[in-house]
């Protein structure tokens, strides 16, 4: 562990080495989240793990994963953390360069894809009465086809920004129920719509937030909920007040999220068993994305999933003075 970290064992016994706040041998960043998952295993006896970079004394840096887990006296109190170090510099070079690559394919991609649904939603007016109807059909599966391709691009974009802590934010005030009814707008004619219904408590304030991006947080939770519930069942999309923050949740009935599957759902590209072998397109980026706009919103995004019966998105954004403060 010494070696991993590029300090000599014999001058560094009595100090807690990683917390050292006048050594630091993490970034401000890490130090900051080390501190936060140590302070939280002590008050709760909880296990961390948790992804932290290092600047060793002779100026080179890496990656390691820390994972820590109390552990108690005979009485029960926490008298110490047993923990482990692992080395994943070139894992987290290797995923660098991966998203890079993914921003670069899909910024490229971008530009062809736009000339393909311009040039089919332009087509039907050049060729006027002469297009078959037969024709005139295939257009309409090549419209919808390079739709489908655009959203995908644009959320392998967004994965990268994330990844990168890239993700810039347009805030204004925004009323959280004018999100909810834009999100539903953008999903126009989409099969399933007319089953969504919204219940606003007007006593919602404004939220300090960028609204496009978190009309795309809705859009892929209602989608979601269209998509993955059942087909005669009605969605629900509340939107309530809970103390100086606002809430919105999305409810369906249906299969849900088996609890084995709830820890990597919002994961990239992690879709449920029963949705892969069914045929319903989707990458698995939408809940990832979701909550890295949230967060970065310093909210919350969760799920609470009865499989068969409901299962609920919630999405917690601080209010007014409080939201100010975070951006
Ligand atoms: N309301 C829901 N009910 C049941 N399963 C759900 C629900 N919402 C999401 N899931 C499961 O979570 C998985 C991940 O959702 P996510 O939105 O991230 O990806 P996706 O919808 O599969 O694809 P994408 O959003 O990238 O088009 C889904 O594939 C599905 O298995
Ligand atoms: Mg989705």
């Amino acid at each position: 562990m010494y070696r991993m970290l590029g300090v000599d064992s014999k001058h560094r016994r009595q100090k807690p080495l990683l917390l050292d706040d006048d050594d630091r041998l993490l970034s401000e960043e890490s130090h900051v989240r080390a501190r936060a998952a140590v302070e939280a295993s002590l008050a709760d006896g909880s296990p961390h793990e948790l992804d932290l970079e290092i600047h060793r004394p002779d100026g080179t840096s890496g990656w390691v994963t820390a994972r820590g887990e109390p552990v108690r006296d005979a009485s029960g109190n926490i008298v110490a953390i047993n923990g482990t170090f692992t080395d994943i510099t070139k894992v987290k070079e290797l995923q660098r360069l991966r998203d890079e690559w993914t921003s670069v394919i899909a910024h490229d991609l971008r530009q062809p894809i736009g000339t393909i649904m311009m040039a089919s939603a332009m087509l039907p007016e050049l060729v006027g009465e002469n297009m078959t109807d037969e024709a005139r059909a295939f257009l309409d599966r090549i419209h919808a086809a390079s739709g489908s391709l655009k959203r995908m691009v644009d959320d392998l974009l967004d994965m990268s920004l994330l990844e990168s802590n890239r993700l810039k934010l347009e805030r204004t005030w925004v009323s959280p129920i004018q999100l909810v009814d834009e999100a539903i707008a953008k999903l126009g004619n989409l099969a399933g719509i007319e089953r969504v219904h919204v219940e606003a408590d007007r006593g919602v304030r404004s939220v300090f937030a960028d609204p496009m991006r978190l009309e795309q947080v809705l859009f892929n939770l209602i989608s979601n909920a269209i998509k993955y519930g059942d087909a005669d069942a009605d969605v629900i999309v509340r939107v309530t007040r809970n103390g100086s923050d606002a809430e919105i949740s999305v409810t369906n009935r249906g299969r849900g999220i088996p609890p084995d599957e709830l820890p990597r759902l919002f994961d990239r590209f992690v879709r449920s068993k029963a949705t892969r072998g069914s045929g319903v397109a989707g990458l698995g980026l939408g809940l990832y994305i979701a909550r890295g706009i949230v967060q970065s919103h310093n909210g919350r995004l969760w799920v609470e999933s009865t499989p068969g019966e409901e299962t609920t998105f919630h999405v917690v954004l601080p209010m007014s003075a409080e939201a100010r403060k975070a951006a």
